[in-house]
């Protein structure tokens, strides 16, 4: 093991590694609603709660008192301690601590001046003659200048140099394995990580190398050989190139992100150097705030397959997230920019980027590929993910785009407006449905309970009915029920009474208490069972028009006469229903 590991951690590192909802859930009794969580002010005296946790983004807030913040402020004002105090606590409470920055940098200044050195080392033996790796780079067509604007250098197939190197110059074993330069066999034998293998040194935006990639000549696997992740080098920290790139970043107010190593080097020596790659990995919503303090334009270019498009699904995202406008490129020719750049040269792919699919372009464009538009039921499908899309962009870009999609797609402007009011109507009510506690059986439940109580032999009815139930609390007592029954005999209240926990007893003795549902009980049920089709026709109803605005111009004649003919009867059948 090495001597760094006990050291402790970084705040970012305690952040990351701790979930603010297991912190306040611990002291706070919180309930899930939608995203957040809520609870009673831990800072206010409050009887309802207005004390919301966000998950996602690890922050709280109290509409009542307006206190808020992230985990470590909360300890802070919980315990009133102050600020580092807190963050031991939480530190703690994980089996660490915090870092104390002294140590921490004589450390890490250590190792990244040994990053360093075999940086240097690395670049020396590529430029020092003929070699496999000068000639693999050579073939990919990458001039002496570029080489050295990224330091490119070569590890050769040995399996000592680098840790002889480093070990003339006073480095220790561990200092060597604790940054991946070097790898231990079983046998306790030291040797080289990187061998036979192209270098590219990954430097932070201060130009400090913290660690590498290593690309295999021909066809070793892994094809890249990556530093692992150490107290110096966090790959979700980090973007590749930008120590060189920053400033084109910065000159011209715009970055273009790519997958790879290569595709940064490619680009930038086709004099396109506003470029920096996130490495493969997904982005990360650090890397995405870093790029957004250079610029706020931000453009995808990842690889065209469908790995790459994945990425830039999530990618673009998080970029948003992060405050950034973001376009996205899929080029047209080679599976990656490098490739296309090669083929086609700067300008071409610069009229790439300057015809970069917006946010909402590039979404209803994947969401158009997952459905067939020639079918009744892909549009329909469609113009509900369409409608998803259209709710996450302003009002003003959301006009636009209903605009652009009804003239494309041929669905009228109507349907889709008609379309996004229900999808908000629809939050609106989950929205309602959520903050009510799930004991709370609903009024209809209640009575279709009362129902079953009096008339047992109705449990067999229940596929008329079965949709009523809508809350777990009357779905138990509804299995309940189910349980104790016997055909041909009534409901025997004292053995169900037994088998219900007391929650469901408090609510049985109530449903049977309950004056208002005396009387006809007959007449209840009837008109219960009327009211659960009306609201099955109803929704019909709003399909059928859906699907009869949207059919015009596409859907042949014939299918759009049985919808309208159908369309007709249900409202027939719903004027007489409302007498
Ligand atoms: P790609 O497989 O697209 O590589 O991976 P590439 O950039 O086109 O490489 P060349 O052009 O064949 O040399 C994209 C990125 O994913 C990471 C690397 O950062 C690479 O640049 N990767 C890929 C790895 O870390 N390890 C691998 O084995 C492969
Ligand atoms: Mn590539």
């Amino acid at each position: 093991m090495s001597e760094y590991k006990d050291n402790g951690i970084t705040i970012e590192e305690l952040k990351d590694r701790i979930d603010i909802v297991d912190v306040i859930g611990s002291v706070v009794n919180l309930k899930k609603t939608g995203a957040n969580h809520k609870g009673l002010c831990p800072f206010h005296s409050e009887k309802t709660p207005s004390f919301i946790v966000n998950e996602q983004r690890q922050t709280y807030h109290c509409f009542g008192c307006g206190e808020g913040g992230d985990v470590i402020s909360f300890v802070e004002k919980y315990y009133n301690l102050d600020f580092l105090d807190a963050a031991d606590k939480l530190a703690e409470s994980i089996g660490t601590k915090i870092k104390r920055a002294g140590r921490r940098n004589e450390v890490s200044d250590r190792l990244l001046e040994m990053n360093r050195k075999a940086a240097i080392f690395f670049y020396k033996a590529m430029r020092s003659g003929p070699n496999e790796g000068l000639s693999y780079m050579a073939g990919r067509g990458l001039d002496a200048q570029t080489m050295r604007d990224f330091g490119i250098g070569w590890a050769d197939g040995e399996w000592t140099s680098l840790h002889d190197h480093l070990a003339a110059q006073g480095y220790s074993d561990n200092e060597m394995l604790e940054v991946g330069l070097v790898s231990k066999a079983e046998s306790g034998r030291i040797y080289d990580r990187f061998r036979a293998r192209v270098i590219f040194p990954i430097m932070n935006s201060s130009g400090k190398v913290i660690g590498f990639g290593g690309r295999a000549i021909g066809d070793a696997m892994p094809k890249y050989l990556n530093s692992q992740e150490s107290s110096v080098f966090k790959k979700k920290y980090n973007l590749y190139g930008i120590n060189v790139t920053r400033q084109y970043i910065q000159k011209e107010n715009m970055a273009i992100l790519v997958e790879g190593y290569m595709d940064v080097i490619s680009l930038y020596q086709a004099g396109i150097k506003n470029v920096s790659a996130s490495l493969g990995t997904a982005l990360t919503e650090n890397q995405a705030n870093m790029l957004r303090r250079y610029t706020k334009n931000v453009v995808l270019s990842y690889d065209a397959d469908e790995a790459g498009q994945n990425a830039t699904a999530r990618g673009m995202d998080i970029l948003k997230d992060a405050g950034c406008d973001v376009g996205i490129v899929i080029v047209s020719d080679g599976k990656d920019p490098d490739e296309f750049v090669k083929k086609r040269g700067k300008e071409a792919y610069l009229d790439l980027v300057r015809g970069a699919l917006s946010f909402a372009d590039y979404k209803f464009m994947r969401a158009k590929e997952n459905f067939d538009l020639e079918t009744t039921a892909g549009r329909l499908g469609f113009l509900r993910r369409a409608v998803q899309i259209l709710r996450e962009l302003s009002p003003v870009e959301a006009d636009m785009y209903i605009r652009k999609l009804a003239r494309e797609n041929d669905i009228s402007e109507g349907a889709i407006r008609a379309e996004m009011e229900k999808a908000g109507q629809t939050e609106k009510s989950d929205r309602k449905k959520s903050e009510t506690p799930p004991q709370e059986v609903t009024a209809d439940e209640k009575k279709l309970l009362r129902v079953l109580f009096t008339k047992a032999d109705y449990l067999e009815r229940e596929k008329e009915y079965l949709e009523v139930f809508e809350t777990d609390a009357a779905r138990g007592i509804f299995n309940a029920v189910k349980e104790v029954y016997e055909p041909d005999h009534e409901i025997d209240i004292g053995k169900l009474m037994d088998i219900l926990e007391e929650e469901e007893q408090i609510t049985v003795r109530r449903i049977l208490d309950d004056e208002m549902l005396g009387g006809d009980v007959q007449a209840m049920y009837d008109s219960l069972i009327k009211g659960t089709q009306t609201k099955k026709i109803k929704e019909r109803e709003d399909e059928l028009i859906t699907l009869i605005s949207m059919a015009e111009n596409v859907e042949d004649p014939e299918k759009i006469r049985e919808m309208m003919q159908e369309l007709r009867e249900i409202q027939r059948e719903l004027s007489v229903r409302r007498k």
